[in-house]
């Protein structure tokens, strides 16, 4: 599915995303990013926590960087290597993609790395968008998981900032 904005998270969850089959569904995360895209209006329905919830995406796309279930939510290099040929396919079958939203720096070092750029040189940084010549504009976020939510790590306000910047790259 072809969209203009891109969501790239790290995993899916042991009883969540990797149960539901849908990036983000039934993960605590899910909680905060599915609310958020409807506030925006990137998504429409209601957000059920299955897979089945009626909910569809508008001109949005979610996918994660790493397709296993790492353990301790800590893919191996090899692990972020393999599943990045996923990354790379999807971006390639998305001509009208124009905005990345990554949450977490994981999901930015394999999106930085998928669209052929140096890491050193796009350094991971809260809410920074990194403008690339010829790509989709690159925004990151601190991932929207329970651990950087209960520390305050990440707020509301800071996700649906950051998220307002990848929209406004659109
Ligand atoms: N579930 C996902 O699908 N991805 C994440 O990054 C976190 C939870």
């Amino acid at each position: 599915m072809d969209a203009r904005l891109l969501v790239v998270g790290l995993a899916p969850g042991l009883r969540g995303a990797n149960c539901t089959g849908r990036p983000f569904t039934g993960d605590y995360a899910g909680a905060l990013l599915y609310p958020s895209l409807l506030k925006y209006g990137l998504a429409r329905g209601t957000y059920g926590a299955e897979a089945n919830d009626g909910l569809d995406l508008v001109d949005c796309r979610i996918t994660n960087a790493v397709r296993c279930v790492p353990p301790a939510n800590k893919p191996t290099p090899q692990e972020q290597k393999t599943c990045r040929d996923f990354l790379v396919a999807e971006i390639a079958a998305m001509p009208r993609l124009r905005s990345i939203l990554v949450l977490g720096r994981i999901a930015h070092e394999a999106t930085i790395t998928t669209l052929g750029l140096r890491k050193a040189a796009y350094p991971f940084g809260h809410g920074t968008t990194h403008r690339i010549d010829g790509k989709p504009a690159v925004t990151d976020s601190y991932h929207c998981s329970r651990y950087n939510l209960n520390t305050k790590v990440l707020t509301e306000p800071m996700f649906h900032a950051a998220l307002e910047r990848a929209i406004a790259a659109t």
